[in-house]
């Protein structure tokens, strides 16, 4: 039978894309549960680095640490050479895999999508979170224990303001998640995604007026406003602390369908 131990105090996160709003504000929230964290940037390095300073005097024990990677998600190798560089670190893999780095260009339509464009998306958005999910199992197999949590979106399921590529990588990421969630549930292993839609307060959606025109409009949205990184950072906390949520997709998004 898989295990029913729902704490996370103590468990070492991989949060990839820590420099940006959703991935800071997992860290943050994660690291008041009592989590070390492995964090990842990459042209934003610094901020993660501003994150860690803000972070450390919150230590909630005195085991808890923070380390900081630099990281290009679409590069196979430097995701290798990450999971060697955190055993370094922290003595073994990540026992929660939040796979958050995430990129995707705005464009009309199809015919705007160079193939160059759609493999660019596919690798950081999908083939990202394969690799950092086959590297993360074996430690979470080992100890029976293991949460991973992809951050898709709204584009996965049929809404979304960008054109077909990024709804694609968004899309393989929910049917990842669901063989993944099958194969390894006997293993105390969980693993659900994200799905938010018009977060404000990130580098992808800064405030409303990028929106603005877009299907994703507030205007559109029936709660009337952007969602906040903070509340995608419940839902992933409540993934990472609930070892019978498994297989599932949750739509944060306001009412927007
Ligand atoms: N904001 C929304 O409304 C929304 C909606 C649906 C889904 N999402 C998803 O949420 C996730 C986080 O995005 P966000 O909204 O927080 O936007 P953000 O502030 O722009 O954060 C994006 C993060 O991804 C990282 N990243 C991008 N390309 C990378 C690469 N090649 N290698 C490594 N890291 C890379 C960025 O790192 P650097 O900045 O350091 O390069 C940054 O930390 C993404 O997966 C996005 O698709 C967001």
């Amino acid at each position: 039978m898989s295990s029913v131990d729902h704490s996370i105090s103590g468990r070492l996160a991989l949060i990839t894309g820590a420099s940006g709003g959703i991935g800071s504000a997992v860290a943050r929230s994660l690291w008041a549960e009592g989590c070390s964290l492995a964090l990842t940037g990459f042209s934003k390095l610094q901020a993660v680095e501003d994150l860690v300073q803000e972070l450390l005097p919150k230590r909630i024990h005195e085991s808890q640490k923070a380390t900081i990677y630099k990281v290009d998600t679409g590069d196979s190798a430097a995701l290798e050479q990450l999971f060697g560089d955190i055993k370094r670190d922290h003595g073994h893999g990540p026992d929660i895999l939040i796979s958050n780095a995430g990129y995707g260009k705005r464009f009309p339509g199809i015919l705007d999508v160079s193939l160059e464009e759609f493999d660019h998306t596919i690798n950081i958005n999908l083939r990202a979170s394969f690799i950092l999910s086959k590297l993360s199992i074996p430690h979470m197999e080992a100890q029976k224990w293991g949460r991973i949590v992809f951050v898709s979106s709204i584009a996965a399921i049929g809404g979304g303001i960008n054109a077909c590529h990024y709804a694609a990588s968004k899309a393989g990421l929910s049917g990842m998640m669901k063989n993944l969630a099958a194969r390894h549930a006997q293993s105390g292993i969980t693993v659900n995604d994200i799905a938010p839609a018009m977060i404000g307060d990130t580098g992808m959606i800064a405030d409303a007026k990028a929106v603005q025109g877009t299907p994703g409009d507030v205007k559109n949205i029936p709660v009337g406003r952007l969602g906040t990184p903070e509340e995608c950072a419940g839902i992933v906390t409540v993934m990472c602390k609930t070892g019978y949520l498994t297989g599932q997709s949750v739509l944060l998004s306001g009412g927007l369908k």
